[in-house]
């Protein structure tokens, strides 16, 4: 018989990773402790933006016309315990306020409900990014003829639902054989369909995860702390990471400079990996990572004193500064540790007259930064700024048309703060075109 699967947690993780299993041909049922979210997941919407999620959704979800009806949601524990063979453990770590480690709470409480509803012979997955040294523990709240499995999360917003179905690698940490028999299973398709299947211990999944995003920011800020050395000395870092990303070894991916990068993962994931680091008296071999994120935090500021330069240098009291985007990266409504919100915030604080422009973005920002001015288009945004800063390269900002924008202000000065805009063509339209790590024209 087909092995029928829960889902615990229905944020971003959780509810993608519900619907793929759906989509795999799989019975699913999302557990989520917050009845609003049920709700709306029953009748096949998503509380964020995540483009192909609600289609898939709408596709699977018991009641709506047409549906495979194989995914249905609860909030009842006891409900989870009697469907499940496998269940995934999908919730969130957050940053702990005020620290570096990540908060395990929801986890712990996950655990704690599960273990007392759970079926004997079920296996139990995590997918939640978790310090190493967690699923043991985690282990021993399970009772017995229960297994455990970790089994990492890689997926990106913007892409989660092809990076669910088509995984570019599934890693699964186990401790039996009859785990990894049961996993081979759940991901048989993904497998048929070449994604690597790359067995571990319970501590290397748990480490394959947070040392994939440690490695990736590395890369953001290796490119980055070029960038300030190209604006010491008139390089070009676009070209320097074309260049160097040629050679294989390297990779052009993942080496576009500009403001860093921001989320609901990359800054918080190093951040606990350093603390889990120094709980293990390993804490020196992660001192890298410090420099990464101190790398990562000044471009904010750079763009900030970039924006003060381009007004003439002293304050910018009185002075409108246009920002186009909002989130954290493009194709996603999610303002977490976002670095154009937070460039705009810093100016905003230092007297500047905001006006903030985002695609997907906009309730979300007004949410977590009211007192910025927001306006409902590019255009209206623009509309009279002495400077525009570009901070999120949504693809709407690279189909705009510069004579259009030139046509509302009378400064035409665009600050590109992810080297992603064709300069020339705005320079063509009249426009003073900077882009950070990049010579002025
Ligand atoms: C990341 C990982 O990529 C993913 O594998 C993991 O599961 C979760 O964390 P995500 O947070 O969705 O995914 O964003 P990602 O695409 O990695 O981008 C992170 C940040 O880096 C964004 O703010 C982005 O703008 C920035 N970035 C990315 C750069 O500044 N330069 C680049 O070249 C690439």
């Amino acid at each position: 018989m087909a092995l029928k699967i829960t889902v615990i947690g229905t944020g971003y993780l959780g509810a993608t990773h519900a619907a793929a299993m759906a989509e795999l041909g799989f019975e699913v049922l999302g557990l989520d402790v917050v009845p609003e979210k049920i709700e709306l997941l029953s009748s096949g919407r998503v509380p964020m933006y995540e483009p192909g999620l609600e289609e898939l959704l709408a596709k699977h979800v018991a009641g709506i016309e047409g549906s495979t009806g194989r995914l249905r949601f609860t909030t009842s524990w006891e409900e989870v315990g009697t469907f499940g063979d496998v269940h995934f453990v999908c919730v969130n770590t957050p940053q702990k306020h005020g620290e570096y480690a990540c908060d395990m709470s929801y986890v712990d409480a996950a655990f704690a409900s599960l273990a007392a509803v759970v079926r004997e012979g079920a296996l139990v997955v995590g997918k939640s990014t978790v310090p190493v040294g967690s699923a043991e523990r985690l282990a021993e709240l399970l009772p017995e003829g229960v297994e455990l499995a970790w089994n990492p999360e890689f997926l990106r917003e913007g892409f989660a639902v092809q990076d669910t179905l088509r995984p570019d690698r599934i890693v699964v940490g186990v401790q039996g054989e009859r785990a990894e028999k049961t996993l081979r299973e759940v991901y048989a398709v993904p497998v048929g369909q070449g994604s690597p299947f790359v067995v571990t211990d319970f501590p290397t999944a748990e480490l394959v995860k947070t040392s994939a995003n440690s490695f990736l920011a590395t890369k953001i800020s290796f490119i980055n702390a070029m960038a300030e050395l190209c604006e010491a000395t008139g390089g070009d870092v676009a070209k320097l990471a074309e260049a160097i990303g040629h050679d294989d070894r390297i990779g052009a991916k993942f080496l576009r400079a500009g403001i860093g990068f921001g989320g609901g993962c990359l800054p918080k994931d190093i951040r606990a990996f350093m603390a889990r680091a120094g709980e293990l008296g390993a804490d020196q071999a992660l001192t890298f990572l410090r420099e990464i994120d101190s790398i990562n935090m000044r471009r904010r500021g750079q763009m900030v004193e970039m924006a003060r330069e381009a007004l003439g240098g002293s304050t910018f009291l009185g002075r409108r500064v246009a920002v186009l985007g909002a989130t954290f990266k493009p194709d996603s409504d999610d303002v977490r540790d976002s670095p154009a919100l937070n460039v705009a915030g810093q100016i905003h604080l230092q007297g500047g007259q905001v006006t903030v422009y985002d695609p997907k973005g906009m309730e979300n920002a007004r949410r977590v930064f009211p007192t910025l001015g927001y306006a409902e288009t590019a255009l209206d945004a623009v509309r009279g700024a002495d400077v525009v800063l570009h901070l999120t390269e949504w693809r709407e900002f690279r189909e705009l048309d510069p004579a259009e924008l030139a046509a509302v202000t009378s400064s035409r000065v665009i600050l590109d703060g992810r080297n992603a805009l064709d300069g020339e063509r705005w320079r063509a339209a009249g426009w003073t075109y900077r882009a950070m790590g990049r010579p002025r024209a």
